[in-house]
């Protein structure tokens, strides 16, 4: 057998250089992390030739003892991890399809899903008329209040007696405000509807402390494993014993087949992670970093959506500097900081041009940067929006981002 440099010198090439990609630019897409070399042996093995559709102890093929054994410690280490959980599916493969699962579980189609507006923070699969979410079910949205930009949850309320929703899903892509699930729990409850918390972004954080957990209070919670948790692509469902069997039938076969027993056996792995003390510092430093990169931002004169932020994300609003989301996010790429552009609350540009940019800290902080790094970081960022038609300011920002990078040496055991 030949390696892959010999195999297929394209991809080898295309991965080479997305590894100097990662290396050499900082980034602060709040949805990525570093997976360890560990996640990452895992997730390249031999189990990505196995199929186990089923479940541990019950599978539909033969030869399952050591994906069994893979899948039951991810599953063991996973309820370890989230303090309560009363039921773990560990084999979505993405957030969209744990999301999927999970409404398939407990709705029918025409049914009314109270979800977070898109343009406020919420993802696709919370509704959006694009999304299967938003063809299949009646959607209700709820959107951050206009004069303090965070969840108002007297309005929730107000929205959830009008429309008594079967479900409201709770959970952001970009809200940087701590979310008060109890609050949710007690909405729900009056109006007789379900709760699904949605932590794909904040998983890490929930895991130790650094933000309230949703499982006491959510019948399900659904989270993908590959952000602020820091293990591979994929996704996990927790939910109430009473809705195993559904939350089970409704993964397998409900929404996929064969479960991908590779990105399983790295999910047990980035549990294991998750659950040494190394990890809970790493959080709580993701959400200081996040902390001093905003309050640097708004010394820097910056306006930030809600003023600030209590988590591993920000979200900057360029009305005022009257530039595009999408001009700052090339403008930074090209001086090395990767970030995306993002709609703001009441955005008056359209999605792909938005007037905001979201920034997160769990990459940089899994490199090792902290405050000072953070403080750093601000000040190129607000060097290149502050002067954002100068080649020579870009040009040495790019300087700077790369020296930074230097010193935060990534995967320095790869070639
Ligand atoms: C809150 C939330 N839910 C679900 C997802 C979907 O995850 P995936 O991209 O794995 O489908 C995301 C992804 O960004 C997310 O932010």
């Amino acid at each position: 057998m030949k390696p892959l440099s010999v195999e297929d010198p394209e991809i080898a090439s295309a991965i080479q250089s997305e590894l100097e990609r990662q290396r050499n630019n900082i980034i602060l897409i709040a949805s990525e992390n570093f997976a360890s070399r560990a996640v990452m042996e895992a997730q390249g093995c031999v189990m990505t030739n196995k199929y186990a559709e089923g479940y541990p102890g019950k599978r539909y093929y033969r030869g399952t003892a050591c994906v069994d054994l893979a899948e039951n410690l991810a599953r063991e280490r996973c309820k370890k991890l989230f303090a309560g959980a009363e039921h773990v599916n560990v084999q979505p493969v993405s957030g969209t399809q744990a999301n999927m699962a999970a409404y398939f579980a407990v709705l029918k189609v025409g049914d009314t899903i109270m979800g977070m507006n898109l343009a406020h923070g919420g993802h696709l699969s919370h509704g959006s008329p694009v999304n299967f979410s938003g063809r299949m079910y009646k959607i209700v949205p709820y959107s951050v209040s206009p004069e303090t930009e965070m969840l108002d949850y007297s309005e929730m309320a107000a929205i959830a007696r009008k429309n008594r929703p079967q479900l409201i899903v709770v959970g952001a892509s970009s809200y940087p405000r701590t979310i008060d699930f109890k609050v949710v729990r007690e909405i729900a409850d009056e109006v007789g509807a379900k709760v699904m918390a949605d932590i794909a972004h904040i998983a890490g954080l929930c895991a130790v402390g650094a933000h309230p957990s949703p499982v006491p209070y959510a019948d399900i919670v659904t989270t993908t494993t590959h952000k602020t948790l820091r293990g591979p692509r994929g996704a996990l469902i927790i939910c109430k014993e009473e809705l195993a069997s559904a939350i089970d039938r409704s993964v397998f076969p409900g929404t996929q087949g064969g479960p991908f027993m590779h990105a399983i056996a790295a999910k047990a792995v980035a549990f294991k992670e998750a659950l040494t003390p190394e990890f809970k510092e790493y959080q709580f430093q993701v959400v200081r970093n996040a902390r001093v990169l905003a309050e640097r931002l708004l010394e820097n004169k910056f306006d930030l959506v809600s003023g600030g932020t209590d988590n591993h994300l920000m979200l900057v609003k360029l009305i005022k500097e009257g530039i595009t989301g999408k001009i700052a996010d090339e403008t930074l790429e090209r001086a090395g900081i990767t970030l995306n552009k993002n709609m703001i609350p009441f955005d008056p540009a359209t999605p792909f041009v938005t007037s905001g940019i979201r920034i997160g800290t769990p990459a940089a902080t899994s490199r090792g940067m902290k405050e000072k790094e953070m403080v750093t970081i601000a000040d190129l960022i607000t060097m290149v929006i502050r002067d954002i038609k100068n080649e020579e300011t870009i040009a040495d920002v790019r300087r700077q981002v790369l020296e930074l990078c230097q010193k935060f040496p990534l995967y320095p055991d790869l070639p």
